[in-house]
């Protein structure tokens, strides 16, 4: 194709870079971008991920400095990271046991493949990975609240509202029923460590699921490794997964519900500090989840009373108290628990909406 002609469209094309709806643009300039010497853009969000140098990681973090960790969990150190341009990201620094590191290396590719292929509002893009000698790193989207679990805790800025919590809940079911339905992949994917610290909070609360398909590049059976894994997800482990050693997408939607108790009475799943028998949530509570009068006890004392109606308290601990059942066929799906939750909303608005009523005839 003569240069000139290529230029005069590339002009036509930067002129009118904005305009989506001309069918003339879109596909040529795919094409005619191969010729365009301007930087392009890198493709990040979509279609595959971004490989990055061991470099490109230290100068993220400033060599993984101090000021930079985010957090520490199962897998290793979080860190914030700014990349070369500009963009603000989270970078795991994986701890793999040797053997691992060795033998991994295309395991790995594959898995993060996979996984960067996943696209929805309510899961945490991952962006690309680093596979450099015996180091893997994985590069995430930053989400600026933090973790659900330290907002519960009250070491994010003040309790949440019922409003706010029902909102976190449908986000966080809508990227598991993502993940469960295999859109985009081909095969559901079992999340295998949802907890309300894999529940990330963008600048406006909006809920995003994170560490999707990662317990599946850990290694099973090593010992020193599960018992740090084991101790952190006790409380939402699948009691089903004991007698089957089988990890489902029914697991999921138990941890789930472990996370809808926690939002409902601000309680760690397992919290330590307590005796032997009251140290797992479900168990504490799920006995009284369907009874009224019981209920009231267990709701968060730190959730305003104006923020709730008792209707949609009641009906939220009723879907809690089906999520964490034993038998797992027994358990809805969570593209049901997506409907559910959408109900609980519209019921707490409206019931909220008829109490303020009166309130306002009377100014
Ligand atoms: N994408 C992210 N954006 C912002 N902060 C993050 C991000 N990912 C993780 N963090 C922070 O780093 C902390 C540690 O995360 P990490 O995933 O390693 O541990 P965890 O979620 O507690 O356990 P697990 O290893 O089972 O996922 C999180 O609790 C969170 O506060
Ligand atoms: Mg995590």
């Amino acid at each position: 194709m003569p240069f000139n002609l290529v230029s005069a469209w590339n002009k036509r094309r930067r002129s009118k870079s904005h305009d989506h709806t001309d069918p003339w643009i879109y596909k040529p300039v795919e094409y005619w971008q191969l010729d365009d010497q301007a930087p392009q853009p890198p493709k990040r969000h979509h279609h595959g991920s971004s490989i990055f140098t061991l470099k490109e990681m230290e100068e993220a973090t400033c060599s993984f400095s101090e000021e930079n960790l985010l957090g520490k969990g199962g897998f290793g150190r979080v860190y914030r990271g700014t990349l070369q341009s500009g963009e603000v990201v989270a970078i795991k620094k994986m701890e793999l046991p040797p053997f691992k590191a060795a033998e991994g290396e295309r395991e790995f590719r594959v898995e993060v493949d996979i996984l960067s292929r996943l696209d929805h509002p309510n899961l945490v893009s991952l962006i690309g990975y680093c596979a450099d000698g015996k180091q893997r790193f994985l590069v995430y989207e930053y989400m600026q609240k933090g973790n659900l679990q330290d907002h519960l805790n009250g070491i994010g800025e003040g309790k949440m509202d019922w409003p706010q919590r029902l909102k976190v809940a449908l986000g966080a079911a809508r990227g598991l029923a993502y993940l469960h339905s295999s859109s985009d992949v081909g095969i559901p994917i079992v999340h295998r460590d949802f907890k309300s610290t894999n529940i990330l909070l963008s600048a406006d609360f909006e809920a995003k699921v994170s560490d999707f398909g990662l317990a599946k590049m850990m290694p099973e059976g090593q010992e020193t490794y599960v018992t740090a894994r084991v101790l952190g997800t006790f409380g939402y482990f699948d009691p089903e997964y004991t007698s089957t050693g089988k990890l489902t997408l029914q697991s999921d939607v138990y941890a789930f519900g472990v996370v809808l108790l926690e939002l409902l009475t601000g309680r760690q799943a397992v919290d330590i500090n307590l005796g032997p028998n009251d140290q797992n949530l479900v168990v504490q509570v799920r006995h009284i989840l369907n009874d009224r009068k019981k209920l009231r006890k267990v709701i968060d004392s730190e959730l305003g009373r104006s923020s709730y109606t008792m209707e949609s308290i009641a009906m939220f601990a009723n879907l809690a108290s089906r999520c964490v059942r034993r038998e797992s066929s027994e358990r809805p799906s969570m593209a049901e628990c997506v409907k559910e939750l959408q109900l609980i909303i519209y019921t707490n608005a409206k019931g909220l909406g008829a109490a303020m009523a009166p309130n306002k005839a009377m100014f």
